[in-house]
């Protein structure tokens, strides 16, 4: 009976260190709707995760040629610029492979879910980085900015 009990504890402790490695800001869940609107307005990357994993939820019902959502991530001064170009990919669900974009989602409806995880590596201290949804006339509502700290 006390080894199980030693069992447990070791398990607790095992599974506690787990969430440490595991560190959240190592990944962030956003969630959106059939609003234009999400519930994450600024990400903070620590620089002791290797990767960053975004996963950006539509819990919403409408399809993504009327209420689309996605997650593009830029350098705060490429944003607008980029912004501008993407608008006009309609055809390619407003991505393209423009190398300012640091990583990004698929454009999403409701009820679906888009996983993308980046290298830290690309990031830098002292940049500052926004993320918008490229659907047109969603950035107003759909934008934040990530940054990179140090732990
Ligand atoms: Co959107």
């Amino acid at each position: 009976m006390k080894d199980l009990f030693r069992y447990l504890v070791v398990g607790v402790l095992l599974g506690a260190t787990g969430v440490c490695v595991a560190s959240p800001r190592c990944q962030v869940t956003i969630h959106s709707d059939d609003r234009i609107h999400w519930d994450t307005p600024d990400i903070k990357v620590s620089n002791v995760c290797e990767n960053f994993t975004v996963t950006l939820v539509h819990d919403g019902q409408l399809s993504k040629d009327v209420m689309g959502h996605n997650w593009v991530l830029a350098k705060t001064e490429d944003s607008e610029a980029l912004l501008r170009i993407l608008i006009a990919e309609k055809d390619n669900d407003y991505i393209n492979e423009d190398p300012r974009i640091i990583a990004h989602t698929k454009l999403l409806g409701g009820g679906q879910v888009s996983v993308v995880t980046f290298d830290v590596s690309k990031l830098q201290l002292g940049q500052a980085y926004s993320f918008f949804c490229s659907y047109p006339e969603h950035v107003k509502l759909m934008q934040g900015t990530l940054e990179l700290i140090e732990d």
